[in-house]
């Protein structure tokens, strides 16, 4: 892919102040971007390919944000969770229709980027206090390890 298009630009505004955090949800819209520039190439297996990605992630960052909620022992973690799995049942409707042949990337972009922005703002933003205390080296390396999909991020900026 040579020419790349920013469909949602990463701004400090998102920022959690927690960097392990931070740096998945900029993978996310990293992946964001990547569909928009597949969209736009009509690049159809480029589609599937990135999609396959986005949802791994995602569903792999959610798992380690649901682990650190519990090290910091939110009292929140099942409403959070459970808005992490109604969201991951909207994307995965997507995901059959595109398999369907139905093209919802342009849908689905708009779906990620306002679902996201208003999570990582109101959701994500409430946990920070509770658990950014507990984060210890120790932790995040095991944590990392054990959710291997996330150490394979490698931001193009
Ligand atoms: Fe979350």
């Amino acid at each position: 892919m040579s020419v790349k298009y920013t469909y949602w630009e990463w701004n400090n505004s998102l920022s959690l102040g927690i960097s392990a955090i931070d740096s998945q949800h900029r993978r996310i819209v990293d992946y964001i971007n990547e569909l928009e520039t597949a969209r736009i190439a009509n690049d159809k297996i480029g589609i599937s390919q990135v999609l396959i990605g986005l949802i791994d992630y995602t569903m792999t960052h959610f798992a380690f944000e649901e682990e650190l909620m519990q090290l910091g022992d939110y009292p929140y973690l099942n409403a959070h969770r459970q808005s992490h799995e109604s969201f991951t049942k909207r994307i995965n409707h997507y995901v059959e229709q595109h398999e369907n042949g139905v093209d919802i990337s342009r849908k689905l972009l708009s779906e990620l980027k306002l679902w996201l922005s208003e999570h990582i703002s109101r959701d994500d933003k409430h946990y920070v206090p509770y658990v950014k205390k507990c984060i210890t080296q120790d932790w995040l390396s095991n944590t990392l390890a054990k959710f291997s999909t996330l150490n394979m991020f490698s931001l193009n900026n």
